[in-house]
This record gives structure tokens, sequence and C-alpha cells, in this order.
């Protein structure tokens, strides 16, 4: 198994299934449109690849499941770009949904994304206390203590120099917890022990904000054409990011960091020896810098 092979997997499932549940086809469109763009289905690949890694099948329940975070996700790059947030032109290599379907449908497509998630999570067959433990995990990780509570304080100290343990926060908050709960997804949905969860959140954290401070740097050192989203903006902007504060330098110093943490953590799912987690490796190869 690769990633190439889930990700394939998570493409299927979301086209195929995507519309049974909308009534108003502009909302459709406009929905199909953002999550069809491409992406790398980051966050369901690594649910289905812890889930694959404690031994249980990749059912056409657990594909929905795990494929519920990428339509959450995707709502929240639909809302990221508006006028009123990061006002963005470009998205997955295409306009961004506001400038194909305008402000209004744009909102309403993400609001559809993030609701569908929880359907997914919720209408399944797997086991009842599996469903409700993704249903509180998911929003708490999305919701206002979690990715909102990252993106409003995004938005909050726009031109405010934070300090960098409230940057580390920020970015804990806004990208870190839905990667967290990607990886603990997966051992929910395999059923793994407790303390087994508590590594596998561990590693989704630190991988979360290794994955932020990447995203800060590539907006820096990277191109348009690489990242098919523009580049360059985030200090114009005055946004709080790692090479703002800590220049570029720093900030690979602290991207190895939280790598190594991840690092850690997967070792130590490997000493436990519950699981084959080599594909863990290949997500962290994602870094390179
Ligand atoms: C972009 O996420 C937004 C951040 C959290 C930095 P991804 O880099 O996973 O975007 P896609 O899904 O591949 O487009
Ligand atoms: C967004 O962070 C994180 C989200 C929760 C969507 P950014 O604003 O840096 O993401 P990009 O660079 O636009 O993808
Ligand atoms: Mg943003
Ligand atoms: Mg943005
Ligand atoms: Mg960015």
């Amino acid at each position: 198994m690769e990633i190439a092979d889930l990700k394939k997997q998570v493409d299927q499932y979301l086209q195929k299934h995507l519309g049974s549940d909308c009534d108003q086809s502009t909302l459709y469109e406009s929905m199909y449109y953002s999550l069809m763009a491409g992406g790398k289905r980051l966050r369901p690949n690594l649910t289905l690849a812890v889930v694959h890694a404690l031994g249980k099948d990749l059912d056409d329940d657990v594909m929905r499941a795990a494929s519920a975070v990428e339509l959450l996700h995707t709502y929240s790059l639909i809302h990221d770009d508006l006028p009123a947030m990061d006002n963005d032109d470009l998205r997955r290599f295409l306009p961004t949904n506001h400038r194909r379907f305008g402000a209004g449908m744009a909102t309403l497509a993400g609001d559809g994304l993030l609701t569908l998630a929880f359907q997914w999570v919720s209408d399944n067959h797997l086991k009842e206390t599996v469903r409700l433990q993704l249903v509180q995990l998911l929003a708490q990780a999305a919701g206002p203590a979690g990715m909102v509570a990252g993106q409003a304080m995004d938005i909050h100290y726009e031109g405010t120099g934070l300090s960098l343990n409230e940057l580390k926060n920020l970015h804990a908050k806004k990208t870190g917890s839905l990667l967290r709960y990607s990886v603990m997804a997966g051992g929910v949905i395999a059923q793994a022990p407790a303390d087994t969860l508590r590594v596998l959140a561990s590693f989704g954290a630190h991988y979360g904000l290794a994955f932020q401070i990447y995203d800060d740097l590539m907006d820096v050192v990277s191109s348009e054409a690489k990242m098919g989203k523009a580049v360059n903006k985030d200090a114009d902007e005055q946004k709080n990011t790692y090479p703002n504060l800590l220049g570029i330098d720093g900030t690979k110093q602290a991207l190895a960091q939280a790598i190594a943490g991840a690092k850690a953590d997967k070792q130590q799912l490997d000493n436990r020896g519950v699981g084959d987690f080599s594909l863990l490796d290949d997500f962290l190869a994602y870094f390179r810098y």
C-alpha cells in the first residue's frame, strides 16, 4: 500500500458520493468544483494509513468516515480564500470558488461541505461508539476551540506581532488540530486502545504544526506554479508566520524540531508492536526544505 493508492481511493469515493446528498444544482457544482479541483488528500490519507497500519480493511464504511475530513478541509479552504478573509484568486491551480461562483455561493458551498462532513462520519455502519467519538473529535478539532479559533486568531492578530509561543498555538489550532484529528480518527476507526490513541494524537499534532510551518515557508520560497495558489502574500498581509518571526533559517530549525517530534512518536508506535506504521515515514517525506 502506498499513499498514492489511498489518494486514488479517496478521489473515487468523493467523486461518486458527493452528489447523493445535494439538492440544488449550482450549490452542487460549486461544492464539486473545489472538492474535485485536486488537493493532496493528505488528511483522509492519514486516517486510512493508520487504519491500514492497525490491520483493518478499508471498506466502504471506513472510506466514508475517512473521506469526511476532506469535505471539511475543502470548506475551510473556500472560506479561507474569501475576500473578507485571505482574499485569494487561485486555489488548487484553479480560480478560487468565490471567483468562479461569487462570494454568496462560495460561502454556501463551504457551509454544505462542513455539514456534510458530519453526516458522513455518522451515517455509516461503523460501531455506534466509534461514530459518536468521531463526531465529537471532529467537532472539537474543527470548531471554535480548534481550527475556527485558529482562523480567528489569524485574522485578529494580523499586523500584531505574536510571540513564538502564541504563534505556535495559533498554528496548532488553525492547521494542527485537523491533522491531529485525521491521524487519531484512524485509531478510533480501528478501535485502538487509549494509550495508542494518545501517541497517534501526539504524532498528528507534531505533524500538523510542521505542516503549517512548511506552508509558511513555501509562501516565501516556492512559486505559484508549484503550489497552485498565490505565494508571497503572508508578509504583505502582515500575517503572523514563522518566516516573518524567525526568518528562513529559524523557520527551518523550527520545522526540523516539529518533524523530530513526529519521528519520535512514530518510533513509539513501532515500539508498541501494534501495527506496521511504515507509511507514516512517507508522510514525513513530504517536507523537503
Ligand atoms: C492547505 O492545505 C491549507 C493549510 C492548512 C496550510 P493543503 O496543503 O493540504 O491543501 P490541499 O488540500 O492539498 O489543496
Ligand atoms: C489556512 O492557512 C489554514 C486553514 C485552516 C484553511 P493559510 O491561509 O496559510 O492557508 P493557504 O496558504 O491559504 O492555503
Ligand atoms: Mg488563512
Ligand atoms: Mg490562506
Ligand atoms: Mg499559507
